[in-house]
């Protein structure tokens, strides 16, 4: 018998041969003249219709067991699908204690419910829809810059560098202490992270492939229980050689952000329209909206002036200088009408050391941006990065890291370019696509302040 994954069997016409198809039980129906059964197999949202003869049903065949049937595709009465599996056997693969399983037929369990079970939510239908888009967002975002020339760099999660600076490092020890690892107190010799950004392994790269990104893992000892926050988190990070001005860099945040999602839109509409339906209602029609404008762009000095003129609105009274807290990000997007923002220039000292100074007053302000989008605040950030050897060597000597900064003072003193990128979070990117409230929801094992289950 052929082999059919539920996905296939469901786009197939009647079928001649016997096929077989595996997966978990969803509903089972047991009438008088017939028994029906829904099986998944998480290849898609749908399930399968099994049409058997009561005499096939037994203890065991319950929801969440896992089970093999055998029989023949053959065109479905029914309006809602194209086929159904007449079955002419059912074998029982593993049987599953109802009981004591946290998922329930014929519940739609909301998403703080089936987070408590972390092994078993993958079969419920919303996080099966969500883990099946993210497997689809991570492929459109791999096409997409491959498609436009960028080379994949893997950059290393075992780092001696913090690169943002913001000193929120998991530091790497060995659990055997043997006597020499204890005497050089260091495996590596020298204090090791799990690393917070790849932005400067990538900046090396697009020092020889122009155009460069990379999407693994990065990780950060913030202590936030926020909904936005996770200690480890996937990001998108570009980086791009011979850059004129931040708007090379916006414009590649934008296209990413468009071509990717309209990807995913198109590729999983069903998983999709689960989230639009029935978890963020509103959220269709402002993404297809958001899809066709161009994003926003305002500079931090304008953002300063918006926020002024609603200082009363706010529990922290917004100040050029001061970072914008999650109530002005908040305002900022909903000013602009309900859509993506770019914040461009900030204050030098908001900023990491290697972001490119303006030079339009002392050390004024730098060429960076924050894409702010709606329920979700800051969801990309990026620079053009220093560049000329004496700005950087002044700014790394004035915070004590020369030293340590060598290397990459070094890039700009053999061949350096103007050059810029940017980080995109993709937990907080699937969120906002898929409206989901929680970012412990769209990642499958998500890590966070007291909590490393699994
Ligand atoms: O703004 P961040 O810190 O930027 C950087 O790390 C740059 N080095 C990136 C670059 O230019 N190559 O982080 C980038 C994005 C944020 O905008 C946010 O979306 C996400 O990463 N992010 C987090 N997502 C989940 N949990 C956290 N704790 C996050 N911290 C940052
Ligand atoms: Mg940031």
């Amino acid at each position: 018998a052929a082999r059919l994954r539920v996905r296939q069997a469901l786009g197939a016409r009647e079928a001649a041969g016997e096929v077989q198809v595996q997966g978990w039980v969803r509903s089972v129906r047991s009438q008088k003249e017939v028994l029906f059964l829904h099986i998944n197999d998480g290849s898609s949202l749908e399930s399968l219709q099994v049409v058997a003869d009561p005499s096939m049903d037994s203890r065991d065949l319950t929801f969440g067991s896992a089970v093999e049937v055998r029989g023949k595709l053959v065109k479905s009465p029914h309006k809602m699908q194209n086929v159904e599996l007449k079955a002419e056997s059912i074998r029982v693969v593993g049987p599953c204690d109802a009981l004591s399983f946290p998922l329930k037929a014929k519940e739609r369990h909301p998403l703080e419910y089936v987070r408590q079970f972390p092994h078993l939510r993958c079969r419920s239908n919303a996080l099966g829809a969500l883990l099946r888009i993210r497997s689809e967002a991570t492929a459109a975002i791999h096409s997409f810059f491959q498609d436009n020339g960028y080379v994949h760099i893997h950059t290393p999660i075992i780092t001696s560098n913090d690169c943002e600076g913001a000193g929120e490092l998991f530091q790497i020890e060995t659990s055997n202490e043997t006597q020499e690892s204890a005497e050089k107190n260091h495996f590596f010799n020298v204090p090791a992270f799990l690393t917070v950004s790849g932005q400067l392994h990538l900046e090396v790269m697009a020092g020889a492939f122009t155009h460069v990104f990379t999407f693994g893992p990065t990780f950060r000892a913030e202590n936030s229980q926020s909904r936005r926050h996770l200690a480890e988190f996937y990001m998108v990070e570009a980086e791009l050689s011979f850059t004129e001005s931040l708007q090379d860099i916006t414009q590649v945040m934008e296209d990413l952000f468009k071509t990717a999602t309209s990807a995913v839109f198109s590729r999983c509409p069903r998983d999709v329209e689960l989230f639009h339906k029935y978890v963020a209602p509103a959220q269709k029609g402002r993404l297809e909206q958001m899809l066709k404008n161009k994003f926003v762009t305002i500079s931090y000095n304008e953002a300063v002036e918006i926020l002024k003129q609603a200082s009363q609105t706010f529990a922290f009274k917004p100040e050029w200088g001061c970072d914008l807290q999650r109530e002005h990000e908040k305002y900022l997007v909903q000013h602009c009408g309900e859509v993506p923002v770019f914040v461009i220039n900030y204050p030098y000292d908001l900023k990491p050391f290697y972001m490119r100074d303006n030079e339009d007053g002392p050390q004024r302000t730098v060429a960076a941006v924050d894409l702010l989008v709606p329920g979700i605040g800051e969801l990309c950030g990026g620079s053009l990065r220093e560049e000329r050897l004496p700005f950087l060597e002044s700014r790394l000597q004035r915070l004590g890291l020369s030293d340590a900064y060598q290397w990459y003072l070094d890039l700009r003193k053999f061949g350096s370019v103007p050059h810029g990128g940017f980080g995109m979070g993709f937990e907080r990117y699937l969120q906002y696509i898929l409206g989901v409230d929680n970012i412990k929801d769209v990642i499958p094992f998500p890590r966070f302040p007291h909590s490393c289950l699994l």
